[in-house]
């Protein structure tokens, strides 16, 4: 296996607050075990256009606790090309990168996975997403964060509700994954949740009419997925005609869930794993996305990472029904 000496980092896709922590345990680690530090911007993109610079400890003082990420990202259409990916690796040889630690969701763990497979080069990635959909860690880098977030806004909207005594359809990110409309809804006392991972069969919205909540409550919020064909406005209009004794609202709360600084959680999270991804590269590992599972740091191998399927535990709808009784 060729020697190590030169870590380039980048973080892709969809920024997550956390995403600057995990940027600068990653290299400050590196820079304590005597790697070079490359950083590279926007993600991919910045690999095909050599958008490249060497980092010091200084390059990431100050930044534990801003949102966004100081490498800049983007979700980079040329690097899905062979010719991209090409001119990435040129780049690399150009720069002296011998592997990358890639920041990001599915996308850009699905990237790392080709380009490792095509240009052989030592690839590890760390969980950064508010989505938490990557299977093999139970927490995702900036998840905690968004959840706090959305939390906090559900409080606000409450107010509204309770006074006016209406029924709020909120609608929140997570993708195709329905953790952060569950988890938000446990945490902010919400009615229901509708989320895609539901597979009872059951439409959600009679089931969670059917429950009978507005017999005994006057208000009520319900957390909904964000879906291009039934999202918020779906399920508000349908109550508008199927119920039209109910008032209704919606709030899509759309990007003000990414931003902000990160919460104490995706701080602690990040750390492990930029500190994790440099332990890993000192053990030889390559093409592992570095997780947490049971408080324990893991590898996961790319494959399992991505695959699509993690579970939103069921326990969590079953104490979601019975707390909003
Ligand atoms: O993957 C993170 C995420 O925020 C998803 O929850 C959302 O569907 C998507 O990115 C939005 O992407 P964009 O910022 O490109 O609109």
């Amino acid at each position: 296996m060729r020697k190590i000496n030169c870590i380039g980092i980048l973080t892709s896709g969809g920024d997550a607050p956390g995403m600057n922590a995990a940027i600068r345990a990653v290299t400050r680690a590196a820079i304590a075990d005597g790697f070079k530090v490359m950083g590279i911007y926007k993600g991919y993109e910045g690999l095909v256009n050599n958008e490249i610079k060497e980092f010091s400890t200084e390059n990431v003082s100050n930044i534990i606790q801003r949102g966004g990420t100081i490498l800049k990202t983007a979700r980079s259409k040329e690097f899905m090309t062979e010719e991209g990916r090409k001119k990435a690796y040129d780049n690399m040889i150009k720069n002296g990168i011998d592997a990358l630690v890639v920041i990001g969701g599915n996308g850009s763990l699905t990237g790392a996975r080709i380009f490792a497979e095509e240009y052989d080069v030592p690839c590890i990635g760390l969980p950064g997403t508010i989505d938490n959909d990557l299977n093999g860690t139970d927490s995702t880098i900036g998840y905690d964060t968004t959840l706090n977030t959305i939390m906090e806004c559900v409080d606000k909207i409450r107010d509204t509700a309770t006074s006016h005594e209406r029924i709020f359809f909120v609608e929140v990110m997570g993708r195709d994954a329905g953790f952060l409309a569950q988890n938000s809804a446990i945490a902010a006392g919400a009615e229901a949740a509708i989320i895609p991972e539901d597979s009872t069969g059951a439409d959600q919205l009679e089931s969670f009419i059917g429950r009978g909540i507005r017999k005994s409550k006057s208000s009520s919020i319900v957390l909904v997925s964000e879906s291009p064909s039934c999202g918020a406005m779906y399920y508000a209009e349908r109550v508008k005609k199927e119920y039209p004794e109910y008032d209704v609202r919606v709030s899509i709360l759309g990007h003000l869930q990414r931003g902000g600084s990160p919460s104490a959680g995706d701080r602690i999270l990040a750390s492990r794993l930029g500190v994790g991804a440099i332990r890993a590269i000192q053990e030889g590992q390559r093409n592992v996305m570095i997780g947490i599972k049971n408080d324990e740091v893991v590898y996961v191998p790319f494959s399992n990472a991505i695959k699509s399927d993690k579970p939103v535990k069921k326990e969590l709808i079953d104490a979601l029904a019975v707390l909003s009784i």
